[in-house]
């Protein structure tokens, strides 16, 4: 058994607590009264990044699962879901269990596997299959997995939980189509106040919404898709954290840096987010409600609610970051454990590093690498 008196990070700010972890799970957590806690550590309650691009297959020379998955670690996630624009993309069955074998041989960290549908025979294919999202690309993208529209209201009818990628008039649509067919649906990286505006109004119980930190915290030329915004546009993005935009996810989509300077849509981001997120808790520019519901309670009732077993609390599984704070770094993308060493946040000043990573109560990144213990599983249904 381990016991750790530490800040956890809550809906009111750092609280110190006593956690204790056996069997992998948690096994208690207590007010720890009059015990000294290190006021420069905040434990991180089961960090997952629901939007990474890991590559590998044909684009292994980009990223690995194997690199991609240290990067996770190494940015304080326990776990990943694995975008499907891979080469060859992630839609037919074949290529699904292969992409889902790669991560039980090669993934450090836990993870969920997506499925793209684009086209007839995708979709023909999505019905025998258990991914956790099927994503839509309804816009242009890194790859041409573009769904035509008329496809649309086909996906929503096979009941499985979407992600979409899409510009404002496709997100509309599948918002309709959600609210008809009750179908689970996921918006990705939210960039537009007038997106936020329309998701404040229409977002029903089977939708919830991500928003990137590059989004939240970023604005001028960088090549990502969707572009970053205005000012206005992330002003608007930081005052819906928490009630209408329910998830931080980073969007990862590592490139090489020849294809960067070439114009290649995507960024290095698995590693940023939390040292970015509690930079910006700290300093004030978002609530600790917004953080605590965007980073930890957002996610987890998202995977609760599509039956996963994930999320901190007494007997289950024991995930979390444990961040460091109260010094002064900036971004350095020489330092990433990712593939792709280029970052827009490069040289932006933080005040958090990440020092460990525990997954189900073992540590698997610790005094700056990964750690012998460290072998990935599928997050479990339970
Ligand atoms: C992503 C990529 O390169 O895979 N690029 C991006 O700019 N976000 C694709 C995507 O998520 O659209
Ligand atoms: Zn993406």
């Amino acid at each position: 058994m381990e016991e750790l008196n530490i800040n956890i990070a809550t809906a009111h700010g750092p609280c110190p607590v006593r956690i204790a972890v056996a069997g992998g799970a948690v096994s208690s957590i207590s007010y720890a009264d009059g015990v000294h806690v290190d006021p420069h550590r905040l434990l991180v309650p089961s960090p997952v990044d629901i939007h990474v691009h890991l590559r590998d297959f044909e684009q292994a020379h980009k990223e690995t699962v194997a690199t991609g998955s240290r990067a996770a670690l190494a940015g304080g996630m326990c776990a990943v879901a694995d975008m499907p624009n891979t080469v060859p993309p992630v839609s037919d069955r074949e290529t699904f269990y292969r992409r889902t074998e790669l991560f039980s041989r090669e993934a450090v960290c836990d993870y969920l596997v997506n499925f793209c549908v684009y086209d007839e025979y995708s979709l023909s294919q999505a019905a025998s299959v258990d991914p956790f999202f099927l994503k839509v690309y309804l816009s242009d993208t890194t790859g041409s997995y573009t769904l035509p529209m008329e496809l649309l209201e086909r996906v929503f009818m096979l009941g499985k939980p979407i992600a979409l990628h899409a510009h404002f008039e496709g997100m509309k649509e599948a918002v309709r189509l959600s609210h008809k067919y009750g179908t689970r649906l996921h918006v990705c990286h939210v960039s537009t106040k007038e997106e936020v505006a329309f998701l404040a109004e229409h977002k029903t119980g089977t939708i919830t919404c991500e928003a990137t930190p590059h989004h939240l915290f970023l604005s001028g030329d960088y090549d990502v898709k969707p572009p970053l915004g205005t000012d206005e546009d992330r002003a608007a993005l930081l005052r819906a954290l928490g009630t209408t935009i329910d998830i931080v996810a980073s969007d990862h989509a590592p490139h090489t840096e020849k294809d960067k300077r070439n114009g290649a849509y995507g960024l290095v981001g698995v590693e940023t987010l939390l040292p970015v997120m509690v930079t910006a808790m700290l300093r004030g520019e978002l609530s600790f409600e917004a953080f605590y519901r965007t980073v930890y309670a957002g996610p987890k009732a998202l995977l609760r609610a599509m039956g996963y077993d994930f999320g901190f609390d007494v007997g289950r599984r024991a995930d979390f970051a444990i961040v460091e704070t109260g010094l002064r770094d900036a971004v350095n993308p020489a330092r990433f454990f990712s593939k792709a060493k280029h970052s827009p946040f490069e040289g932006y000043e933080v005040e958090a590093r990440v020092v460990e990573t525990w997954v189900r109560g073992r540590p698997f990144f610790k005094d700056g690498g990964i750690t012998r213990h460290a072998k990935g599983e599928q997050v479990a249904r339970s």
